[in-house]
Formats: structure tokens, sequence, C-alpha cells
């Protein structure tokens, strides 16, 4: 059987990258020009600033994608490109370069769903991963449980209603005067501090058990920090960040264990920047292990924006038949 290359690019935010993937689970090049050091200057992600940013740096990560894999455009088998959801200008960017190559190069051309990409980003390190699964995708735009029932076939069974659990990270951090991006410093922050020092709530949400709610968590970080401020105590930021990660993590392991037990899933697995944190990752093994279900994760460079989890999702709806028009459109909103 043929090898099947495919050029994946991923410009929905703030991360310009591309990626050449083989057979959708071998990584031959993963090049991220990330723009974080830019958007830390506002706090977060400017959107106009990405776009122009995204400009500059497509052709380049994908000459270096093409490079690092030793290849050039005519060992290239199709096109793989995030066309929604996320920034309408910035996807736009990758949406305009994966049709000018494809069509110059006459080649296909497959429109991804970001999250579909971010689930997908699994089966790279796990080449025995197969569906059905259940996944959990937190990142900071998303959080959604999933299940995987087939390739390319997926349910929502819960969503947040609110803030994105990535978000809540990237709000509480700025509270705390960690600054942007929030995620990582928390998790940082938070080795140093008591998991059990301030009793932050775990929102249920009335009507589902699988649905989330994080905006209530957010709010009562911020009271309490208010109050300290009004009663002169100290905060220790530390316990703040490593008590607020906690709430978020119990929060996320609860829901997603209760789905794995009601549908009867053996295997669970995690996607999205939020899947790169450390105390997550430690308690979705320990609840995992408990259950004998087998717990998939990405490693830490293929749970944040990439363009080698496009690639993977790419290639099975290559598979699938999966074909783009010329009338590919970026979708901001696109459902999964
Ligand atoms: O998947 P991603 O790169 O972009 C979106 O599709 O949204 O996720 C970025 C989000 C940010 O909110 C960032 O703070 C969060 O993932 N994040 C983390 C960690 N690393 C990234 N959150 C918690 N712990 C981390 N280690
Ligand atoms: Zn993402």
């Amino acid at each position: 059987k043929k090898d099947i290359v495919i050029l994946g690019i991923e410009s929905s935010c703030d991360e310009t990258a591309a990626s050449v993937v083989r057979n959708g689970r071998e990584v031959l090049s993963n090049v991220i020009s990330s723009q974080i050091a830019l958007h830390t200057l506002y706090g977060g992600v400017v959107p106009e600033i990405a776009s122009r940013k995204h400009i500059e740096k497509i052709n380049v990560v994908i000459e270096e994608a093409l490079a690092e894999a030793h290849m050039t455009l005519d060992d290239i088998d199709a096109i793989g490109v995030t066309y929604g959801p996320g920034l309408v200008g910035a996807l736009l960017v990758g949406v305009s370069e994966a049709k000018a190559i494809a069509y110059a190069k006459n080649l296909p051309l497959i429109g991804v769903h970001h999250i579909e990409g971010h689930i997908s980003a699994n089966y790279i390190e796990n080449k025995d991963l197969e569906p059905p699964f259940a996944c959990l995708v937190v990142s900071g735009g998303h959080t959604h449980l999933v299940i995987v029932k087939d390739y390319g076939k997926y349910e929502i069974v819960g969503r947040t209603r609110d803030d994105a659990a990535g978000e809540a990270f990237d709000k509480v951090a700025r509270a705390i005067g960690l600054g942007y991006p929030g995620g990582p410093k928390i998790d940082k922050v938070s080795k140093e501090g008591n998991p059990n020092a301030i009793a932050f709530p775990r929102a249920k949400v009335a009507d589902s058990a699988y649905d989330f709610s994080f905006s209530g968590l957010k709010s009562a970080v911020l009271n309490y920090l208010n109050g300290c401020k009004m009663k002169n105590i100290p905060i220790v930021q530390a316990d703040v960040a490593a008590s607020f990660q906690k709430a978020v993590v119990d929060v996320l392991v609860e829901h997603a264990m209760h789905a794995v037990e009601e549908y009867g899933f053996k295997k669970f697995a995690i996607a999205g920047g939020v899947a790169s944190n450390s105390a997550l990752r430690s308690a979705m093994e320990e609840a995992c292990k408990k259950r004998g279900v087998a717990f998939y994760h990405p490693s830490p460079i293929l749970c944040t924006d990439n363009a080698a989890m496009i690639g993977a999702a790419a290639y099975y709806e290559y598979l699938a038949g999966t074909r783009s028009g010329w009338d590919l459109n970026a979708v901001p909103n696109l459902k999964l």
C-alpha cells in the first residue's frame, strides 16, 4: 500500500504551524512559530496582530516543515488545514495558503476541524489507539467531553456552559499576577502550593451530569482575592493557584470518569492545551488506573496548538474520501 504524506497547516489562534505527517501517525516534521511573546504585552491574543503575524510566518514554517522532512511539495499527497473554529482572520491565512498550494500543485484539499485535530494528536504517539474511545478536549477555547465513535465520527456529550477550562486558567493567572499565558504558569507555581488551602467550589450544572461551568469558580477566586485585600490577609499566590487548579482538575476528572463508566469505555484520552497540565494528567492517570481503563494523552508539544495533529486528522478524512472545494472558507464557530 502506498504511503500517504500530508502537509498539515494550522493558524487558528496564535500559533503558525506546519507539519509533514506520513500515514496519519508518523510525524516527519512539526514546526511551530508561537506568537505568545508578542501577545504577552497585551495580556492575551490580539486578533489583528495574530493575523498579520501569521501572514509573515506561514511560508517560513511550511518551508521549514518540508525541509525538516527532507521533502518538497512534489512529495506531498494532500494538504490538510484547520478551517475552524478560531479567529476568522487567523484562520483565513492558513486556509488561503492551503488553497493556493493545493491549486498550484493539483493536490486534494482537506479542511479539518480544530477539535478533531486536538483529538487526533492522540494517534501520533499511541500507535495502538483506535476508536471507539472517550476524549476530554480542554483548551483555551473549548471544553468538550467527546465520544469518538469512529475516525471522523464524534458525539459531544458534555461541554462548558460558560468559560473554557483554559480560559479560566488564563483569567485566574492574570488575577493573581502571573500574566499570560496562565495555564503553564499556574501549573508551575502550583507545585509549591497547597491544593487544599482554600475551598473553591466544584460547580455542577443542574440538568446535565457532563456539562461544565467554570465562571463561578473564577468569580470565587476573585472574591477570595478581594476579601483578602479588604481584611489585609496576605495572599499566598502558590496556594491560590494550587487550590484553583485542584478545583478544575476535580471537576474534569469526575465528569470524564462518569462518562467513561456510564458508556462503559475501556479507553480514555485527553487533548488540547490544558491536557498538558501536570496535575490533570496525574489525576486522570490514577482515576483510569483505578477503573481498569487505558489512559492516553499526547506529549505536551502535541497538546497545545500544532499542525501535526491537523495532518493526523486530515489523513483519516483523506481515507474517508473527504475533499474540500476551492470555496473552502474560514468558519470561526464551526461545529464538530
Ligand atoms: O489548545 P491550545 O493551544 O489552544 C486552543 O485551541 O485554545 O490551548 C491553549 C490553552 C491556554 O488557555 C493555556 O493557558 C492552556 O491551554 N494551557 C495550560 C497548560 N498549558 C497550556 N493550562 C493548564 N496547564 C498547562 N500546563
Ligand atoms: Zn487548540
